[in-house]
């Protein structure tokens, strides 16, 4: 891995903070699946990336769906590979996602904020290859969390418990380049386990709508986390619902 903070993903420190959402994982597969049938998704075979511990795949499985999972993390994927044993998961990275998958999906997800992590050109590329293992009467969710809300009501340090540790995240937005900077300490009995420094591209909405046109979808509609609500400006997160043009 080139970049230095990517080995966050391979810390159990991280592992923890995927577990404590693991039963989110539910509500998004539930939803999921009431999208495919609301947009008449004739096949069952879905790629989800980055798939981190495979929350989310694990309950798409018990509802029926065939999985395939790639993520950068040889630590999320063992642990992806050991929740969904149905499953087909890869290492593998998403901005060379084609030369990881050969085949095309009906449903591909990219949820959780996962992109931002690298550089805008990046993410175009990331879009790229969703579309290129996207099938042309499939569908792609991608969910952020949107920027214009995050600016207002992120506060400056966050506190989180995170079993067994405490999390504390100081936070600095730079608005000439839409990154959140994290540093982010870990705390166990008092003491300070590790910290680590991050950021990340944040979008709006408009932003992440021109980019994934560019990258060769149509927007089919945009909701407000794992809900049917239509996104407003003010919703934390956003979840958009995108075919291949
Ligand atoms: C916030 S987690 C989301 C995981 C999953 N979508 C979920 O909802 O649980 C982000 C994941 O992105 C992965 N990741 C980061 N860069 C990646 C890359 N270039 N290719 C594939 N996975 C990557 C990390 O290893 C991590 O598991």
């Amino acid at each position: 891995m080139e970049e230095y903070w990517l080995k966050i993903f391979e810390s159990d420190l991280y592992i923890s903070e995927m577990l404590k959402i693991w039963e989110e994982g539910e509500k998004w597969a539930k939803w999921i699946n009431e999208v495919t049938k609301k947009y008449n998704v004739k096949g069952n075979k879905v790629l989800d990336v980055p798939c981190g511990i495979g929350r989310v795949s694990y309950y798409l499985n018990k509802l029926g769906y065939n999985i395939t999972g790639v993520d950068i993390s040889e630590k999320m994927i063992n642990k992806a590979k050991e929740n969904v044993k149905q499953g087909i998961f890869i290492r593998g990275d998403m901005r060379k996602l084609s030369e990881v998958v050969k085949e095309k999906f009906d449903i591909v997800i990219n949820i959780f904020n996962s992109l931002g992590y690298y550089e805008e050109e990046d993410d175009l590329k990331i879009l790229r290859e969703l579309r290129e293992v996207t099938s042309q009467d499939g569908i792609v969710i991608v969910n952020l969390e949107n920027r214009d809300f995050m600016i207002y009501n992120k506060p400056e340090i966050l506190h989180s418990f995170v079993p067994p540790f405490l999390i504390i995240d100081q936070n600095r937005f730079d608005p000439y380049t839409s990154r959140l900077y994290v540093i982010r300490t870990y705390i166990k009995d008092g003491k300070e386990i590790e910290k680590i420094e991050f950021s990340q591209r944040y979008y709006s909405l408009h932003e992440i709508v021109n980019l994934m046109k560019k990258a060769g979808f149509k927007i089919l509609d945009v909701f407000s986390g794992y809900s049917w609500k239509n996104f407003e400006i003010n919703d934390p997160q956003m979840t958009i619902i995108a075919k291949p043009n």
